[in-house]
């Protein structure tokens, strides 16, 4: 059975990742440091799979840590999810994210390089794209000067991954996401942002169920149909199979470089004013909100060209907007014993 080491395995993605690996026969390895995540979350990947990933709470800043743990476990594979993804927090903190978004993959990509692992997948987003000029975007669309510490470091890390590559035997793969959303369908495991929630759909569960009062939509003066800014939100669950379909095409070596990019999302743009009524009408709500200013930093609208992953990963997503915003509402009502 190849050993899968999944970091940040506990955090939405991650968890959601180490399900669909243990499902596809994998055995995995979770390293996880709990800066935002809690521990229980192992207890949800337990009880939909009935398999406890081995699991070790290691900050990957600290370099000898991170060299005992490969001293001590043998891995096929690493998907890299564990970094700081607050896009407002790395305007006012950048050492912060360029010490624990950069740090921490010099010293996995060392250990790689050391310990002849030779398959990594690197957790990107589309945020490197900043506004293109052109919309759906595709992968050859150019990576535009970032416009926060956070989607610099997802810039540098793929430049990072780039020369490593170059330079050893490490295959890699960057996935680049769009807006992930929703839950597992078991509800065993879902979104669980600590403290006032950055993303909108989080937001909107939260206000949903009586613990924000109301929702703040960022802008309603946009050039977009209704006014509010584009997004392509993807199933959670969609995005956790993209990524054991791109780790096996490393296993298999059916790789044609040695890095690959690709973007997952589901290519259908959604404001969020649509955001906000389908998640009304899928979960027959009503949702306090008020229109405010808009939020800096915000794109107008990024929506993905998905044929990439269709034709080369063989790979699109199954699930729709509502049934995440459905699954979202689910989650958020158990997390709240408010069944
Ligand atoms: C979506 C839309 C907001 C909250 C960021 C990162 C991306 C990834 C996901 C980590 C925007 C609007 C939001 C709210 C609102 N991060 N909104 N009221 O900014 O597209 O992407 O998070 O992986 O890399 O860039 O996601 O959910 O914050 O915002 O109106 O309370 O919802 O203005 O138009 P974003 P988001």
């Amino acid at each position: 059975m190849r050993k899968v080491l999944v970091t940040g395995g506990l955090g939405y993605i991650g968890s959601h990742t180490a399900v669909e690996l243990q499902e596809a026969g994998f055995e995995v390895l979770i390293i996880d440091d709990l800066s935002n995540a809690e521990l229980n979350v192992l207890d949800g990947i337990v009880a939909i799979t009935g398999t406890r990933p081995h699991f070790e709470k290691i900050d990957l800043r600290v370099k000898n840590d991170v060299e005992d743990f490969f001293r001590r476990n043998k891995v096929d594979g690493i998907i890299h999810f564990a970094a700081s993804k607050a896009v407002g927090e790395s305007v006012e903190n950048p050492l912060l994210y360029y010490e624990n978004n950069l740090h921490t993959l010099n010293y996995l990509l060392q250990q790689c390089v050391k310990h002849n692992i030779d398959n990594f997948i690197f957790s990107s987003s589309c945020t490197v794209y900043g506004q293109p000029d052109e919309l759906p975007i595709t992968e050859d669309a150019p990576v535009q000067p970032a416009m926060s510490p956070y989607g610099n470091t997802k810039q540098i890390s793929e430049e990072i991954l780039v020369d490593v590559c170059h330079a050893s035997n490490l295959q890699a793969i960057s996935l680049r996401y769009f807006n992930p959303i929703g839950a597992h369908d078991s509800t065993e495991i879902g979104e669980l942002p600590k403290g006032t929630p950055q993303n909108l759909v989080p937001f909107i569960t939260q206000t949903a169920v009586g613990l924000r009062d109301e929702l703040s939509v960022f802008g309603d003066d946009y050039p977009t149909p209704d006014g509010s800014c584009i997004r392509d939100y993807i199933h959670v669950v969609d995005l956790a199979e993209a990524h054991v379909i791109a780790l096996q095409r490393l296993f298999d070596k059916k790789n044609e470089q040695d890095y690959e990019v690709f973007n997952l999302g589901t290519g259908r743009g959604s404001s969020v004013l649509e955001v906000v009524n389908a998640f009304e009408k899928v979960n027959s709500v009503k949702l306090n909100y008020k229109i405010v200013d808009r939020r800096p930093g915000d794109v107008i609208s990024v929506y993905a060209d998905t044929s990439k992953a269709a034709e080369v990963l063989g790979w699109k997503t199954k699930k729709t907007m509502e049934e995440a915003l459905e699954s979202a509402w689910r989650w958020e009502k158990k997390v709240r014993n408010k069944q």
